[in-house]
């Protein structure tokens, strides 16, 4: 092996894409950028990386990876495009399972064919569903109740089967609620989920809704585990870093978690903290498809790739 190695990271433009293009990086991989910009942008990334502004549906990309890897040696792809809003996965399946499932088989495909022979894949907490009150581990039922998690669902059994019938080197790692960000720039603009909204509703002092107080949790608010983007960027480098050494066994699927139920009151609680000031907020009715808990059991990640998180929730709301 040489002494740098160099991934192709599919998605690189986007929130997540672009922390792990820096973890990588910072620990001394090399990473070119293949993005559509359909959300992401070239500015999150610093001037110096190789971009390749292309989508997974175009007819070229076989020959875009092929003449990409005759160029350059690439260890391997990190795969995080896609499309991620469960709500719109609702309303447009179609397109949910076009993009998300068919970019990853066209990627694949032409990963295979351009001789590139370990994948890293982006997979979501979202392909459990409807939890029960216990964290859950990587062998529990899978049974998403959105579009979005079928594809993310869908995503693994694509990597997972195309693996054992060709050698391919993978892993899958299925973040639970990603939050903070590792400077200004790097922030999730525009974000729907929790973390953002309460930053959101402190600043401008209209209150939050809260999704429902009657839950079957200790405050009757949903619990989550949220985790700091940059822990999932080192996550992504232990990842990688395990499908580089080829005494080791693919990793397979990991949950990236804390195994720290958090309720939506202690994120509020933990806001005001940070920002010295009281958060706003008014409980509202539940929100469909919410379920009470979903809180990884993340003791498979600490065994096979000697990670666990280090930043907490108070981390995440700094930034
Ligand atoms: C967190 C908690 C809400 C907003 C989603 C996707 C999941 C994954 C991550 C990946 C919940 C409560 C929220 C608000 C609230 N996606 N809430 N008021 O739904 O846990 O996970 O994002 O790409 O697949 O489903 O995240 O941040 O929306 O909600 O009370 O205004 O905050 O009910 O309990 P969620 P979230």
């Amino acid at each position: 092996m040489h002494s740098r190695p160099t991934w192709l990271v599919v998605g690189g433009a986007g929130y997540i894409g672009s922390h792990v293009v820096r973890g990588l990086r910072a620990a001394g991989h090399a990473a070119v950028v293949l993005d559509d910009l359909s959300t992401g942008s070239r500015g999150r990334l610093p001037a110096d990386v190789e971009f390749v502004h292309a989508s997974l549906l175009d007819p070229r990309l076989d020959a875009v990876l092929s003449a990409l890897a005759d160029r350059r040696s690439i260890d391997g792809v990190v795969h995080l495009a896609a499309k991620k809003s469960v709500p719109e996965s609702v309303a447009v399946p179609l397109y949910y399972y076009e993009q998300n499932v068919g970019g990853s088989v066209a990627l694949l495909r032409a990963a295979t064919a351009a001789g590139i022979g370990r994948v890293l894949y982006s997979s979501s907490a979202a392909v459990y569903g409807e939890t029960s009150a216990e964290p859950v581990t990587e062998d529990d039922p899978t049974l998403p109740t959105s579009p979005y998690g079928e594809t993310k669902l869908a995503g693994e059994w694509v990597v997972r089967r195309h693996a054992e019938a060709t050698g391919l080197r993978w892993a899958a790692l299925r973040y639970f609620n990603v939050a903070g960000s590792a400077s200004e720039r790097l922030a999730d603009r525009g974000a729907t989920n929790l973390v953002p909204l309460v930053m959101r509703a402190a600043e401008a002092g209209e209150p939050l809704s809260v999704f429902g107080d009657d839950w079957p949790t200790p405050d009757g608010t949903c619990l989550r585990d949220y985790v700091h983007v940059e822990d999932l960027a080192d996550a992504h480098v232990a990842a990688a870093e395990a499908l580089l050494d080829h005494a080791r066994p693919s990793p397979g699927v990991l949950n990236v978690g804390r195994n720290e139920p958090t309720s939506v009151l202690d994120v509020i609680a933990a806001a005001e903290r940070v920002l010295d000031a009281p958060v706003p907020y008014r409980i509202a009715p539940r929100r469909r498809g919410d379920p009470a808990c979903v809180v990884a059991d993340a003791s498979r990640i600490a065994k096979v790739l000697d990670w666990r998180a280090s930043r907490d929730v108070l981390d995440m709301l700094r930034r």
